[in-house]
């Protein structure tokens, strides 16, 4: 098959990864890419929300399989268009990525289907919205309806912080028309979990399950960023918890995406907090996590390439993966200053060593690019994924650490604490 990946981030250089070692995969090709992912695959310079011209490669290229990686392309119907042309494509259609793309569209959908969630309300008008937060209180958790890059929630502790949340997205457009409605909610109190699960309109298939660390410093402290490294399995994610997952909140969404005409096919991302009333859905994501993937990728020990394409082809029901029993633990290396601002362009050493240094490990590139002199660049917030394996998340942790160390990059940082839960759970 000729395959074709859509991105330029560390996940999608786990996808290539793991699509290159497929027998199936005769040409890999990805769009845009970056330094790491172009010792895997061709990478065509088309930007991966240009929906037409990855449309019109595609189809030119005669690609059997395009992989789509990050939401904005789904969610402006990347996949509608390649199937319309005749070309297979992993990943929801507009009005399924809709679950991602409007906050608002998810919330009634779990209302309407009985999905346990926050109790929320929509508003597009500041006084209705101001008036809802004075009733509730504080803590109360403001979002922005639409895409917005992982800034548009506020979870406020304050009245005064939630009252200004509301104004600057309706009022003072922050978020441009990503906020133009609002989901006011409930804070919920928990531990955060994943869960992942290939969806063909029908059937879900769960994946390992994974956590991530959201905070840019140690000790979860600092703002919120993509995601600073994850890990996998997931101590707190019980077989029992899982099955529990899947009865009340994916199948349910599955069922309910099907009702209403829009089949969900791909992989669905739920955020899910562990509450004292069982897990509730924070929110629904219409692609794979990053960093997750990347860890989830190191331990899938089936070949991705038939189960992405029985995802697209609906016949999930007769189909099972199989994972590595060992854990894996991925370190993002970003740029000093992110999430703020950051320096472009800085030079990374070491790479190739710290790579070659234990085969346990594997480095992912999130924001690489190659110098005219063959030197490798920093070109983004998150700049790297150090991955490793391990018979435990802690051996995994020690080896990943390992391999950070023999990286010289000065103007990069990373958390030296990831995976500590699972690690003090390990040491109980
Ligand atoms: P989201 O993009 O909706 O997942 O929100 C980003 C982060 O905000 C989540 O990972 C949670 O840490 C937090 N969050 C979102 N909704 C809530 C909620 N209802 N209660 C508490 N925390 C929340
Ligand atoms: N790591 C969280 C996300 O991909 O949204």
């Amino acid at each position: 098959m000729k395959i074709l990946v859509v991105g330029s981030g560390g996940r999608e250089h786990a996808l290539c990864w793991a699509i290159a070692a497929s027998p199936l995969c005769e040409k890999l090709l990805c769009a845009p890419g970056n330094a790491g992912i172009a010792e895997q695959a061709e990478c065509v310079d088309l930007a991966a929300d240009d929906v037409d011209a990855i449309v019109g490669f595609a189809a030119r290229e005669a690609v059997d399989l395009v992989v789509v990686g990050p939401e904005q392309p789904l969610v402006m119907g990347l996949v509608d268009r390649l199937t319309e042309a005749g070309i297979k494509a992993f990943g929801p259609s507009a009005g399924a990525a809709e679950l991602e793309g409007s906050k608002g569209f998810m919330k009634d959908l779990c209302a309407k289907y009985g999905i346990p969630t926050a109790a929320y309300g929509r508003f597009t008008d500041v006084e209705a919205a101001h008036a809802f937060i004075r009733e509730h209180g504080a803590p109360i958790v403001v979002k922005a309806d639409g895409l917005a890059a992982g800034k548009g929630v506020t979870v406020a502790r304050s009245l005064d912080e939630a009252l200004n949340a509301a104004e600057d997205a309706l009022i003072e457009e922050k978020f441009g028309a990503a906020g133009a409605e609002i989901v006011i909610e409930e804070c919920l109190e928990g531990e955060e979990v994943s869960v992942f699960a290939l969806c063909d309109g029908t059937t879900a298939l769960p994946l390992a399950a994974a956590q991530d660390h959201k905070a840019a410093f140690d000790g979860d402290q600092g703002p919120n960023t993509g995601g600073m490294g994850a890990y996998s399995p997931a101590p707190a994610m019980t077989d029992e918890l899982l099955a529990k997952v899947m009865r009340t909140i994916v199948q349910p969404t599955i069922d309910g995406m099907a009702e209403e005409g829009r089949p969900y096919r791909g992989v669905l991302f739920a955020g899910l907090m562990l509450t004292a009333d069982g897990p509730k859905l924070l929110e629904h994501n219409v692609r794979f996590g990053d960093p997750e993937c990347q860890v989830l990728m190191m331990r899938l020990k089936s070949d991705l390439v038939p189960a992405l394409v029985a995802t697209v082809d609906g016949v999930l029901s007769t189909f099972d993966l199989r994972w590595y029993e060992d854990a894996a633990l991925t370190v993002v290396m970003a740029a000093k200053g992110y999430p703020g601002r950051y320096e472009k362009g800085t030079v990374i050493g070491g790479i190739d060593a710290a790579d070659d240094a234990d085969e346990n490990v594997t480095i992912f590139h999130a924001g690489t690019s190659r110098a005219a002199d063959g030197k490798l660049l920093a070109n983004g917030g998150r700049v790297l994924n150090v991955t490793a394996l391990g018979r435990n998340v802690a051996e995994a942790q020690a080896r990943a650490y390992r391999a950070v160390d023999r990286i010289d990059w000065p103007q990069g940082f990373c958390r030296r604490d990831i995976g500590w839960r699972a690690v003090a759970r390990e040491l109980a």
